[in-house]
């Protein structure tokens, strides 16, 4: 209506520290299968902003892969995507291709997105 406005607010909570998005096998919080692990992460002792990718199978994780700069920021808002290829995944942030990861588990065991952390969805699709 006329004369109305919309204020977008959005607070930086200084504790955000870490999330994940998980390509995985079952329900739940980091089950035994994932075959994507990815996990932006603003703590990181050793690099202190990482994005690290890794698969966990049989409850254990595998070798971490983290190079690249972090697209992602502290309380700014992000879209991803996630591509399935035959030997890969790839993903992309805020249109721009970021990484690919080799498939280590089967992609067809993917059946759950498990998402956790510090991150706030507005939307999933599947095209
Ligand atoms: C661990 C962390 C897990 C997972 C894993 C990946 O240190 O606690 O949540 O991110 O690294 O290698």
């Amino acid at each position: 209506q006329t004369g109305k406005m919309i204020h977008n607010n959005r607070t930086v909570p200084g504790h955000i520290s870490r999330f994940e998005i998980d390509l995985q096998t079952g329900p739940g919080v980091q089950p035994n299968d994932m075959a994507l692990h990815f996990n932006p992460r603003f703590d990181d002792p050793h690099q202190g902003q990482a994005v690290v990718r890794t698969n966990r199978q049989n409850g254990g994780w595998g070798g971490e892969e983290r190079h690249g700069p972090c697209p992602f920021a502290r309380g700014a808002p992000f879209d991803m995507l996630i591509l399935l290829e035959n030997d890969q995944w790839k993903v992309a942030v805020n249109g721009q291709h970021f990484t690919e990861f080799r498939h280590r588990n089967p992609w067809q065991s993917v059946n759950f997105l498990g998402i956790s952390g510090d991150v706030i969805i507005n939307s999933v699709k599947q095209y």
